[in-house]
């Protein structure tokens, strides 16, 4: 039977080359000094068959008088690199890992794009034990992501290269696996490198920054992803057609059956399905079930209802194996009105956003995983666009359990043998995603529309399609026009995807296209590209803040008039969506700040500000205007706070709103009442101290409320966690918010102390970051400046129950104690 164990923790890791380690040897690698045990890890190649080779390790160096014994030895070894032959001065880590979070922004680095944090290299190496009783079955490595162009060995032998950093890959390992401690340890290595080319032009972290997992199942097994089960929705009811893949990896022909069992989103059975088949020696077989669901529960936005299909093997009638796929039902169509959701017209509501958080960089713990797929939902997105790759399994785990529909990306068309193998991965690995709406091969390819382009598609596509054609495919064009688009939205694409359709650079173009090709369906794939600071309202260059109002730096760092940044404005974005419904809906460019691409300053900022949230996921104002229009829950929303130095000075109040009129009070006097005629309202007040507040009406009567007062300084902290109680696996982490109040207890805007953390008990600072995009401050640090008045610390449990204390203190200001729970 197969177990499937997290294999993430307690690893080794180090910054630096210790190699270059050989891929070839003259003998067997099961020598390769690192690569194999050392440093008194149980090392018995021959088994107790005696210790010639143990013996030759101690000898090494022999130095020159014995040059005859280092040649035979470097014969064996292959001639390893002095730090290649310990692991003394590795230090211990726990995975997902991002190594380049942690050498964090260097003033001399000239990597802008990867927000000037160096390339690197860096070595993971973990040593374990396999137990006698597993012999006889199959040993995989299973690794979901590894930033990049990573080699990997086991047990001394070089066992292969994986390139991309966005996809996952395994390794069987069974018969080069020590079993039993009178075997030894076995020793897994990776290489993992970022300085011989990018995959992007955003920060991409480096590192083992993906879940790890240890497989374990009998010689005839499911294949990797070998289960796909594809709903067809009539009415209430639904047809499961149910694929699978079984392997054998013996030299006897086999008989197989397969049955598998569809539990309902509350565990009770509902059906089973059964198919049977033969499997040629060391080879594969697919056999197709069908089942049918009466009065399906339907996955949709508001009630993304989860089945499980249990897939159990039988070797004759011997169950040989057991393999669980979560699924949905539902059924998605694109028509000239955008998205159709089991029938229903399904505006698209969508933010893409990097792999990327402050703390962890891209390796991110499910928990926040999580917190970034709520705080988009919350506010009312409903759509994600994996942009410009694809998706961390555990981040589709979160959009199937809110609710929210993705646009999976390929990274890059290339028919390589690699590129070929990463499309499989990334449909296979999520086809069973009910979030998953559409694949995109590609973003803004500039050779697009070339006769190699379109040689490329031809293959890739048909393949793509072999392995699920019950999804859209698309790409998330910028530079296509005229026939060619049409070529790709008619012939090559169900739908032509095209980022900034609203912008001024592509002025009427859906309009062009859609009266010359009726036919043509569009989708709107990325759009705004607005950039603004979060609680900043005027620009400061050398910080690299962008006003809230909007910045007059363009895209590349030059001058414009006031407002002039950004690709298209988010009110912009929102009505070119009213206005040319059959554009689907829009993903606005980016969900989150991101580390890297740096825009417009970047010679100041060491991460974007395109987010409609922070890097930590605080709001700015502009994530109020999208939630004001997408959501009905009454909204007023004040910009700018109200804690400024010059009484008297007009400031501009702009309220972002769903409320049909607002009136605005000062210290409760009632300055003006206006309607909402366009994208906001705006009022023009001389500052005084005290209370601004905001009402909203709706016939006439008073729906929805905010606030601002003056603070006055600095006097305390504050804290909030998003989760209070955390599993104490040592993977989870709450999200704390730390605030600056002063004495009355009214959050600082400005605030800009230093806060210093120390967690005690049964948890431990994960990482740092406060949502300042000119801030270079090392996110693995203990103490972080508040930025606009805010810091997010990240906690994480360790591998313990109990209370996780976490203070939080800076100079001058009352300390804050937090009490975490860890079960
Ligand atoms: C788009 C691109 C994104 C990002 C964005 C910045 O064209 O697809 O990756 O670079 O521009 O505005």
């Amino acid at each position: 039977m197969r177990t499937k164990q997290n294999f993430d923790k307690n690893w080794k890791y180090i910054i630096d080359e210790v190699g270059p380690l050989p891929k070839t040897y003259a003998k067997s690698g099961i020598v390769a000094g690192i690569s194999n045990a050392v440093d008194g890890e149980l090392f018995e190649p021959f088994a107790g068959a005696g210790n010639m080779l143990r013996a030759l390790q101690d000898i090494l160096p022999a130095g020159d008088d014995a040059k005859g014994d280092v040649d035979a030895a470097d014969m064996l070894m292959g001639n390893l690199p002095e730090k290649a032959k310990s692991t003394k001065n590795w230090k211990n880590v726990d995975l997902p890992h991002d190594f380049r979070v942690e050498i964090g922004v260097q003033d001399n680095a000239t990597n802008w794009a990867q927000g000037y944090i160096p390339d690197g290299i860096a070595y993971y190496r973990k040593a374990f034990k396999i137990p006698k009783s597993t012999l006889g079955k199959r040993v995989v490595l299973e690794f979901d992501g590894v930033m990049r162009n990573a080699s990997f060995w086991y047990n001394g032998c070089f066992i292969g290269d994986h390139y991309s950093g966005y996809t996952g890959f395994q390794f069987d390992v069974t018969e080069l696996t020590k079993y039993g401690d009178d075997e030894g340890d076995n020793v897994i290595l990776v290489r993992c490198d970022t300085t011989n080319g990018s995959e992007g032009w955003w920060y991409e972290g480096g590192g083992i920054y993906r879940h790890t997992w240890l497989t374990i199942y009998e010689n005839v097994h499911v294949d990797r992803w070998g289960v796909f089960v594809k709903p067809t929705v009539t009415g209430k009811d639904a047809v499961l057609d149910i694929e699978t893949t079984v392997c054998n990896e013996t030299f006897e022909k086999k008989n197989y059956r397969v049955c598998t069992t569809v539990l309902d989103p509350s565990g009770q059975e509902i059906g089973q399905a059964e198919c049977t088949g033969t499997l040629p020696v060391y080879g594969k077989d697919t056999q197709k079930s069908k089942l049918a669901v009466k009065d399906a529960q339907l996955w949709d936005c508001e009630n993304p209802y989860m089945y499980k299909a249990i897939t159990e093997v039988f070797e004759d009638d011997r169950l040989v194996d057991n393999y669980e796929t979560p699924f949905g039902i539902r059924s998605i169509a694109y028509t000239d009105e955008g998205l159709l959701l089991n029938g229903q017209k399904t505006p698209l509501y969508g933010t893409c956003f990097h792999q990327d958080f402050v703390g962890v960089g891209a390796g991110i713990p499910d928990a926040i995983q999580n917190y970034k797929i709520k705080k988009i939902r919350e506010v009312g997105f409903n759509a994600f666009r994996s942009s410009h790759n694809p998706a961390t399994l555990e981040l589709l785990d979160a959009c199937d359990h809110y609710g929210v529909l993705v646009i999976n990306e390929n990274r890059i068309i290339e028919a390589t043998k690699h590129r070929m193998e990463d499309l499989e991965e990334l449909i296979k690995s999520s086809r069973n995603h009910p979030c998953v709406f559409a694949w995109s091969m590609s973003n803004e390819e500039i050779f697009a529309g070339s006769y190699q382009a379109l040689r490329i598609l031809d293959k890739m596509i048909p393949f793509a399609k072999s392995l699920d054609d019950s999804r859209l495919f698309l790409s998330a064009e910028a530079f296509l026009s005229g026939e060619m688009a049409a070529r790709y939205g008619l012939e090559i694409y169900d739908i032509f995807g095209m980022n900034y359709a609203e912008s001024a650079l592509n002025n009427n173009q859906i309009k062009n296209l859609s009266e010359n090709y009726p036919d043509m369906k569009f989708l709107s794939t990325e759009s705004a590209s607005w950039y603004t600071t979060r609680g900043i309202y005027e620009d400061n260059k050398e910080r690299g803040h962008c006003s809230s109002y909007g910045t007059r730096y363009v895209m590349m760092g030059g001058e414009g008039g006031p407002n002039a940044g950004g690709t298209a404005r988010p009110w912009q974005t929102w009505n070119f969506y009213k206005e040319n419904p059959r554009t689907g809906g829009f993903f606005i460019w980016t969900g989150f700040d991101y580390r890297g691409e740096p825009t417009p300053l970047k010679q100041y900022q060491v991460c974007s500000n395109f987010g409609i949230m922070d890097t930590c996921g605080f709001p700015k104002d502009d994530c109020f205007y999208y939630e004001a229009r997408m959501k009905e829950t009454p909204l007023i929303h004040i910009m700018p706070h109200w804690t400024w130095e010059k009484e008297g000075e007009i400031k501009t109040i702009r309220l972002y709103t769903n409320c049909e009129e607002a009136e605005l009070f000062l210290n409760g006097k009632s300055l003006d009442r206006k309607a909402l005629e366009e994208d906001w309202i705006q009022f023009e007040v001389p500052y005084h101290l005290g209370e601004l507040k905001a009402v909203g009406y709706k016939n006439g009567e008073i729906i929805a409320e905010d606030i601002q007062k003056t603070a006055g300084e600095p006097a305390a902290i504050r804290m909030e966690a998003d989760r209070s109680s955390i599993q104490g696996d040592g993977m989870d982490v709450s999200c704390v918010k730390v605030s600056v109040v002063d004495k009355n207890g009214i959050f600082v805007p400005n605030a800009e102390n230093n806060i210093t953390f120390e967690v005690t008990g049964a948890g431990h600072l994960l990482g740092l970051g406060n949502g300042d995009p000119g801030c270079r401050e090392n996110d693995k640090a203990s103490s972080r400046h508040a930025f606009s008045g805010l810091v997010l610390a990240l906690i994480q449990s360790n591998e313990d129950s109990g209370e996780i204390r976490v203070k939080a203190s800076s100079e001058g200001l009352e300390t804050c104690e937090l009490i975490l729970k860890a079960e």
